[in-house]
């Protein structure tokens, strides 16, 4: 994989409008938002979203966030199921992190005024797939990120150190493979610009939109990845993408997550003939871990020739549909299904990118000065395969570690070395090849992969290879540029795993194989393989 630029765009950062801040924040979900709120307190922070700062994956969650608040609940239940779920490749100290500082940040979230549903004087607590205890805080019933989202927005808009730049894309980091300063920017005119910055924090969500079908919103292309990686951050697992296993199969509806909580209360799996299958693919049965779910789920449509299975919850309590899961109920109706009449047609979709940035516990990665946080990074706490509700909890126990290291800095007048780009400029049609790329990824790097069809992806992604020369002039170029690289990228580190492990699944290797217990670390012109060292829960309380 040769000769991928640095750089989207054209410019020399010598002629470029400019401005400087403390901390520059990518990304506005909760992970951007939380980390900001943190710094504010010492620091100019600007974020910069590239579209209406509500357009984000949290807006969208609709389970919750895990903590392990109950009594009769632990760190250390809470990180066994994190790693039972992980299949191996957990990250024990990124896991510990995760399950022993979780449930002070929630109250933090609480002390800012977050309204979690609560329940006969306390908090209540939903079940989800592969949680052996009740912990998972809601608020709205099934609108858990639209209420923190607004909650933490509205915290956001009020504190004057903050500088919110909405329908501003970054394009790139200005790096020079051993710093970050900042990142250069297309603004809502369509202007590039740099940004510079002491600290830059990449908050930018996931990459649904490699796959046809998703449930993230349409500005999940993954730019935080793609741009770390050009400008030389290392970034691990990529070959690790969840599928949900419950998503609307509605026309009305593409990507409307059923969320897995549902399943908690009691939802059952049935195929097109009314049968309950789950029990025959897990003891756990519907509350089985994610992949075992979708995966059920794929054959049971192969088997039935049919494009969905059902999530039947007629028999479930009307009163408690409503009021839990307002989301779902609306969103049905409006569609004409009554959820307490009929089953909810449902199939896998893409859902959450396990990989990403690779960082260490305080979500530093390898270049100096740039952090990544949510989804966009890997830290390693969930493995091979996330647990249910454990990714609104990462991004505020790392966004809260983020804002630890930058505060206790005393960071270094910013002072880029000349940086600048040349490209060529001809122009791309973008649309015919966004769609190639997501035909190509789900077609053979989906939820179920094998050698041949992972070679065949990468020839035609290879076609696609003479793009990322060229300069993206347009926010959809940019998109598609970051797609066509990171699309690559997963496919290489698909064929790659020789073996099937938590949410990678490959026909022509079905089992574990302990020889690949271990990361692979993409750098740009390097492919790097880290072993894994033996983890341990023990010591968790
Ligand atoms: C869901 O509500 O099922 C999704 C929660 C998650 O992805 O953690």
């Amino acid at each position: 994989m040769q000769g991928i630029p640095s750089y989207l765009v054209n410019f020399d950062l010598s002629s470029l409008p400019r401005e400087e801040t403390d901390v520059l924040i990518v990304g506005s979900g909760i992970a951007g938002l939380f980390t900001a709120l943190k710094v504010a307190s010492r620091y100019r922070v600007v974020m910069i979203t590239k579209d209406d700062p509500s357009q984000c994956s949290t807006e969208l969650a609709q389970g919750g966030i895990a903590a392990a608040i109950d009594e009769e609940d632990s760190p250390a239940l809470h990180a066994r199921d994190t790693i039972r779920a992980g299949a191996g490749l957990n990250d024990p100290e990124a896991v510990r992190v995760l399950v022993t500082e979780g449930p002070r940040r929630v109250e933090e979230l609480m002390e800012w005024g977050i309204p979690f549903d609560r329940e006969g004087g306390g908090l209540h607590l939903g079940k989800e797939g592969a949680h052996s205890h009740r912990r998972v805080l809601h608020a709205g019933g099934d609108a858990t990120g639209a209420v923190v989202w607004k909650g933490l927005a509205a915290r956001a808009a009020a504190e004057k150190n903050i500088r919110l730049l909405p329908r501003t894309m970054a394009l790139d980091l200005l790096a020079d493979g051993r710093r970050c300063y900042g990142a250069l920017v297309l603004d809502g005119e369509g202007r590039v610009k740099a940004i510079l910055a002491r600290a830059t924090v990449l908050a930018t969500g996931g990459a649904g939109r490699l796959y046809p079908i998703t449930t993230n919103p349409p500005v999940a292309t993954g730019d935080g990845v793609a741009m770390a990686f050009r400008a030389g951050a290392e970034v691990m697992d990529l070959e690790f993408y969840q599928f949900h296993p419950t998503v609307l199969a509605h026309p009305g509806a593409p990507g409307f997550l059923i969320t897995e909580a549902l399943r908690g209360e009691g939802a059952v799996l049935r195929n097109r003939h009314g049968e309950r299958f789950m029990p025959r693919y897990h003891p756990l049965a519907e509350l089985a871990p994610r992949d075992v779910v979708a995966r059920a789920i794929m054959k049971e449509m192969d088997r039935t020739g049919t494009r969905c299975v059902f999530l039947d919850v007629t028999h479930l309590d009307t009163e408690m549909l409503e009021k839990r899961f307002p989301t779902v109920v609306s969103t049905c109706r409006r569609l004409g299904l009554d959820v307490c009449r009929d089953w909810i047609p449902v199939a896998p979709a893409a859902h959450y990118w396990i990989g990403g940035v690779r960082t260490d516990l305080y979500g530093r990665t390898n270049l100096e000065g740039l952090y990544a946080c949510g989804e966009v990074a890997c830290t390693g706490a969930h493995g091979a395969n996330r647990l249910a509700s454990n990714s609104l909890l990462e991004a505020v126990v790392f966004g809260g570690r983020i804002a630890a290291d930058i505060l206790q800095k005393e960071w270094r007048i910013i002072n880029p070395p000349p940086l600048s780009c040349r490209l060529k400029e001809e122009a791309f049609s973008e649309e015919d090849k966004q769609k190639l790329i997501k035909r190509t990824m789900e077609r053979w790097a989906g939820l179920v992969r094998n050698g041949p069809g992972l070679k065949e992806a990468t020839a035609r992604l290879e076609a696609l290879w003479p793009l990322l020369k060229k300069e993206a002039r347009t926010r959809r170029e940019a998109e598609l540029s970051n797609l066509l690289l990171l699309a690559r990228l997963v496919v290489e580190a698909a064929a790659w795993r020789k073996e099937s492990r938590g949410v990678h699944y490959r026909t022509d290797f079905p089992g574990v194989d302990p020889a690949y217990c271990r990361h692979l670390v993409l750098r740009k012109e390097e492919l790097k393989v880290t072993p894994l060292e033996v983890w341990r829960t023990e010591g968790i309380s």
